[in-house]
């Protein structure tokens, strides 16, 4: 192959910008020309121009963004690349120019416009890069670990005020549907409690939890909360709660409308637990950590073999890795496997 082409697409992730630093270099070691779209499939789409929405990369501009957080190429989510017909026009814009293979760094969704691609014939190579760590089949996404690493200092800063002023804190952490982001950053600062959205929970138990706490001494406790775990929540019915709150003469008003959310069940577990408790939502912090080696290092491997892989005309495929082993996987399967959901994990943080 001559010409390829990379884009990065969905929920930017960190690690981004260091895959495509090293699709860069692997592209020009062999020879290859690399066109970078912007703004995901938007780019492919050409929706403004071929000039803006095409970058040439080249070795000398990448080498200001290896293991800078973001992507230098954007991203953009862009729902029209559901259509089969939309796809088809991306790939035929995309051999108008030349471009013969394409690089999709992205998740779940993104992998799906690859592997439409990959039907019609146009040959694509996914990395897996989202912090949500939502793609079953390789053990970490790119952005994931930096990710739980923000999450962990995060909880170790705010751990040092609710130590301070003997307070309970809610921690809630992004991650859409998957709740692993919690999962491990609960397990790495010792929080005494974990909700998930691939576990039923309840507001009431969680309290009753939290003042075994209370009872043994410990008046400062962790919960994280994984922002999908809103789906797995027993039905908590806040209007019977404020009225029953009013009737008692207790303060406690839905002021910020009647949906559940941290604040809210701060409040809550303030009155259950008789102790003061607070929430942060770490929200977008989590997507702007600088990468970690383990980000960093698997972008840079995952880059090689991205490049590899189209060079011997192999399309169709996901790299992941595995054990600390990066390899490569048909992207259907790849799409189609079972999710891994560590429940020991979880009930060793819910029952210490
Ligand atoms: P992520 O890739 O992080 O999961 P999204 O789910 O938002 O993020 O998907 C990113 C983009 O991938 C979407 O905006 C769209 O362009 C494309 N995409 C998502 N789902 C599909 C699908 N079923 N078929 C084709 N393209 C899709
Ligand atoms: O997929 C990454 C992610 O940050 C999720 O964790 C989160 O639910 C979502 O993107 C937020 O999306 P947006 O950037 O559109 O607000």
């Amino acid at each position: 192959m001559k010409k390829i082409g990379i884009l990065t697409s969905g929920g930017d992730a960190p690690g981004m910008n260091d895959a495509i630093v090293a699709v860069t270099r692997a592209a020009a070691k062999k020879g290859m020309e690399l066109i970078g779209f912007v703004r995901g499939y938007q780019g492919v789409l050409m929706q403004k121009s071929p000039e803006e929405d095409m970058i040439p990369l080249t070795v000398e501009r990448e080498l200001d963004i290896q293991g800078t957080p973001g992507t230098y190429l954007r991203t953009a989510r862009c729902l029209e690349f559901i259509d089969p017909e939309v796809r088809r026009e991306a790939a035929a814009k995309m051999r108008a120019q030349g471009i013969e293979a394409l690089v999709v760094i992205g998740g779940d969704g993104s992998y799906q416009g690859a592997f439409g691609l990959h039907r019609l014939g146009f040959p694509v190579v996914g990395i897996p890069g989202t912090i949500d760590n939502d793609l079953a089949y390789t053990d970490q996404t790119l952005g994931f670990d930096s990710a739980v690493n923000s999450v962990i200092t995060a909880v170790r800063d705010i751990r040092a005020c609710s130590r301070a002023i003997d307070r309970m804190h809610i921690v809630e952490c992004m991650g859409r549907h998957c709740g692993d982001i919690s999962l491990y950053a609960a397990a790495a600062t010792h929080a005494e409690a974990v909700v998930v959205p691939e576990h039923e929970w309840s507001v009431d138990e969680l309290a009753e939890r939290l003042k075994k706490q209370i009872a043994i001494g410990n008046y400062r406790s962790t919960v994280i909360l994984a922002e999908g775990a809103w789906d797995s929540m027993v039905p908590f019915d806040l209007q019977a709660f404020e009225a029953e709150m009013k009737a008692k003469g207790v303060k406690f008003e839905l002021d910020r409308g009647s949906v559940m959310h941290s604040d809210y069940l701060a409040r809550i577990l303030s009155i259950k637990c008789g102790m003061q408790t607070r929430a942060t939502v770490l929200g977008y912090t989590q997507r702007g950590p600088v990468p970690t080696f383990r980000d960093s290092e698997f972008a840079f491997e995952a880059g090689n073999l991205a490049v590899d892989l189209l060079e011997k005309n192999v399309s169709g495929q996901a790299i992941g890795i595995r054990r600390g082993h990066v390899f490569h996987m048909d992207l259907e399967d790849a799409l189609a496997y079972p999710r891994f959901f560590d429940k020991e994990l979880y009930e060793m943080i819910n029952t210490l």
